[in-house]
């Protein structure tokens, strides 16, 4: 089986991508992580990379032609599939239109409730009875494409938004390789 060429976007502590990194020792499992990129710093996520060889880009987004660095290096590397995990800034239409091809993103709310921000405490402000987590294809419309994936749990009455968090992260850890294999099972 020919993997696919992939690349992460992360910003933070990059769990998610820890946890597709383990995936992809999986011989049937259908990606290989050959690129990670991030627009911050100090994202503690960088140390995934580092430590299983990954080349990784740190991309400075205060620069105009930034995209552009970006959709270079991606094709150099090959990549046929990005996984946006926990990546902060917005991708362009016009990075969306040149990449053309899949861009994944993994949101912690059960969409298409509570796109965007903030999303635990506006869970709980809202009385909500379960919540989790979405993978979906990215569009020009933010946390708006097609569904691919999606797992929920129920939340407790006294469930913090922190609790919401570490519940709906367990949930990412599956559900993410989950939708990869649903990807490319289906294509
Ligand atoms: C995840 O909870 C994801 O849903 C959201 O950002 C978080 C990233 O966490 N988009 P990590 O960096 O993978 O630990």
């Amino acid at each position: 089986m020919v993997k696919k060429n992939t690349c992460v976007f992360i910003s933070g502590k990059g769990s998610n991508l820890k946890s597709l990194i383990l995936n992809t020792r999986e011989y049937n499992f259908p990606i290989n992580i050959k690129l990670v990129i991030t627009n911050n710093p100090s994202a503690e996520g960088i140390i995934h990379a580092k430590k299983n060889n990954i080349p990784f880009l740190l991309i400075n987004t205060k620069k105009n032609n930034f995209e552009n660095i970006i959709l270079n290096k991606i094709k150099e590397h090959k990549i046929s599939l990005i996984c946006l995990a926990g990546y902060m800034k917005i991708i362009s239409k016009n990075f969306i239109n040149n990449f053309r091809k899949k861009i994944i993103n993994i949101h912690p709310s059960l969409l298409p409730k509570f796109k965007g921000l903030n999303t635990f405490e506006r869970i709980l402000k809202e009385n909500e009875k379960k919540t989790g987590c979405t993978i979906h294809a990215i569009d020009e419309k933010l946390d708006a494409g097609k569904i691919i994936n999606q797992k929920f749990f129920f939340i407790n009455s006294n469930d913090t938004a922190k609790d919401l968090k570490n519940k709906t992260q367990k949930l990412e850890y599956r559900a993410f390789p989950e939708a990869i294999i649903k990807i490319y099972r289906y294509n």
